[in-house]
């Protein structure tokens, strides 16, 4: 049996949204800034396609920028809010993804910022008294905290968040990549500054993804050339990448609840299930809680154990199952995770995280538990 339970990293494509870019590889190929005929069917289906993502996410379409993905889109409402609107100081928490956490870095290098990072506690939750504390005292900041974690999939609080930036007058941005395409985005009412998505973690294509800025938060464009995304960012459109990430954002909105269920009913039965069969399991950061956590993901640390130690994901894929490590060594040739080690997880324990898309079965659920029994019953 082959599973695949790494979706936090990339999805499979949807065939539709397959079928809806392959018109513009073959046929409509113009260049979308060209005035001609060819040109401008192409210019139309990007349009279209930046009106769809607006109206699903409850915006305008002139708040929508299309990039090459999360990290860009991260790297864009970093580096150009902090430039754009004069801050001179971040707040971030240091379980952000390494595309918010090396691009505030290497602005704090530059002399562009000073950069608090907020304490989390052992669960990985982020402190948001420590927050108000920082934004009493330092007015002028930018926040940059993710509305889900990548690794264990603690949920943040974007309302409340939100609402200290109001208070504060500080820029608010989020980066949205593991829950658009999961979760609604309500725009007009998330108070948020500026988020970001990445089309293949909900079933679109690979490098593609869009940034949304608040009209009256605007920044100055990242990339430098023609007037593309109006003269937000320069360069010849991902027409395809771009067809896609609308048509993955609209086939994820039509039928979110389902997905939703079914997804939190493995995960679920997977919790419950190791439970059961693997005595010591623990999971870290909230993705135990069903509420509190990301449906798609699941962190599991697994007891000491010598026939596994450093080799749980090898022994994993020998058995036609891909997940994702999560190793909090810190020493040597593996680097680790820095969220695990934000947490103080065990080195001794083995974690791996699963994480699930709509096209995970139960059936895949039962043949990786079994696998762990066996792979943890060598010892017994
Ligand atoms: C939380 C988070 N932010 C940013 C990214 C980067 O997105 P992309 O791969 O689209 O550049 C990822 C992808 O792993 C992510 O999980």
């Amino acid at each position: 049996m082959k599973v695949y339970f790494d979706n936090a990293a990339t999805t499979a494509m949807d065939d539709r949204v397959i079928e809806a870019m392959l018109p513009f590889m073959k046929n409509h190929y113009g260049n979308p800034s060209s005035v001609h005929s060819h040109g401008r069917e192409v210019r139309t289906a990007i349009e279209k396609s930046r009106k769809k993502v607006a109206e699903l996410l409850n915006t305008t379409p002139s708040e929508i920028f299309f990039t090459s993905g999360g990290t860009e889109a991260d790297n864009t409402a970093l580096v150009c809010g902090i430039e754009t609107h004069g801050i001179n100081h971040a707040i971030s928490s240091p379980i952000e993804h390494h595309a918010v956490l090396h691009t505030l870095e290497v602005c704090e290098q530059k002399g562009h910022i000073q950069l608090s990072m907020l304490d989390v506690n052992d669960k990985g939750e982020v402190d948001l008294d420590q927050l108000e504390i920082l934004l009493k005292a330092n007015p002028n900041s930018l926040i940059s905290l993710m509305h889900a974690n990548n690794e264990i999939g603690n949920l943040n609080d974007l309302n409340r968040i939100g609402s200290l930036a109001k208070e504060y007058g500080a820029f608010f941005h989020s980066d949205t990549v593991q829950t658009m395409g999961h979760y609604v985005h309500d725009l007009k009412n998330l108070p948020v500054d500026a988020i970001v998505a990445g089309g293949h973690k909900f079933h679109g294509p690979k490098g593609s993804g869009f940034l949304y800025v608040r009209k009256d938060k605007k920044i100055h464009p990242f990339i430098h050339g023609g007037a593309q995304e109006r003269n937000m960012r320069g360069g010849t459109e991902n027409v395809i990448g771009i067809i896609g990430i609308a048509k993955a954002l609209e086939i994820a909105y039509e039928d979110m609840s389902s997905h939703e269920v079914h997804v939190k009913a493995l995960k679920k039965h997977f919790i419950e299930k190791l439970k059961a069969d693997i005595p010591g399991v623990e999971f870290n950061g909230l993705s135990e809680d069903l509420d509190r956590s990301l449906y798609t993901v699941l962190n599991v640390s697994l007891p000491p154990s010598e026939a596994n130690a450093g080799m749980l994901l090898f022994n994993l894929d020998l058995e036609g199952i891909s997940a994702s490590g999560g190793s909090a060594c810190s020493s040597g040739a593996t680097v680790g995770s820095h969220v695990l080690r934000a947490l103080n997880h065990q080195p001794e324990r083995d974690s791996v995280r699963f994480s699930f898309s709509r096209f995970n079965t139960i059936e895949e659920v039962d043949y990786t538990v079994g696998k762990l029994k066996e792979l943890y019953a060598v010892e017994a």
